[in-house]
């Protein structure tokens, strides 16, 4: 079983239903009318992404990008390299990046950067969690859904080694897990 390896819940299933039936009914009002793209950074974001719309009441369309940082010696490098992009021309269109976890905030800054010069109508962030001391860029999320302390997490789409993704609520591993 997966739950003996971890050390406690941080965010529940119950909670996170709720954060996206709210997030869901504030997208709404915002997007109506608007056809926004929702771009899921992959693998992460599909749990999250998965709830969310449900919870949209309004057109959208639903896109994915999979990429991967290079973290170098030091610190990050904030280079960051697309293994897969948008299928689609944005110039134009309402962009909201759904993200699992923003930690130093390279992948999104880089992003969001690019869509801006890709002539994006608009380029928000929407995430599941967010962990402000780990951030070594300036960015913020539009949407945040829970704020957590500077530990690392699994479950709801977070991996460990890519295990754990499938653990339907967010939580913190067991130390022995890491030192094996
Ligand atoms: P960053 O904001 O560019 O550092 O990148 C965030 C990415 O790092 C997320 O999409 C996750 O893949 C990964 N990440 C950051 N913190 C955690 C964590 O606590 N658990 C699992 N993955 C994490
Ligand atoms: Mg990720």
């Amino acid at each position: 079983m997966l739950e003996q390896n971890i050390k406690k819940v941080l965010v529940s299933h119950d909670e996170i239903v709720v954060a996206a039936q709210q997030l869901g009914a504030q997208l709404t009002a915002e997007y109506e009318g608007k056809n926004p793209i929702l771009v899921g950074i992959l693998k992460g974001s599909i749990p999250f992404m998965a709830e969310l719309i449900k919870h949209i009441d309004t057109h959208i369309e639903l896109d994915f990008m999979l990429v991967s940082s290079y973290h170098g010696g030091t610190a990050s490098s904030g280079v960051i390299n697309i293994i897969k992009d948008l299928d689609k021309d944005v110039e134009g269109r309402h962009i909201l990046f759904v993200e699992d976890i923003i930690d130093t905030g390279q992948t999104l800054k880089t992003l969001r950067d690019m869509f801006i010069e890709r002539k994006a109508a608009s380029v928000k962030i929407a995430t599941l969690l967010d962990k402000p001391e780990g951030r070594t860029v300036e960015i913020e999320a539009d949407y945040t859904c829970f704020t957590i302390p500077n530990e690392f997490v699994v479950g709801y789409g977070l991996d460990f080694d890519e295990n754990y993704r499938n653990l339907p609520y967010v939580g913190v591993l067991k130390e022995e897990v890491y030192s094996n």
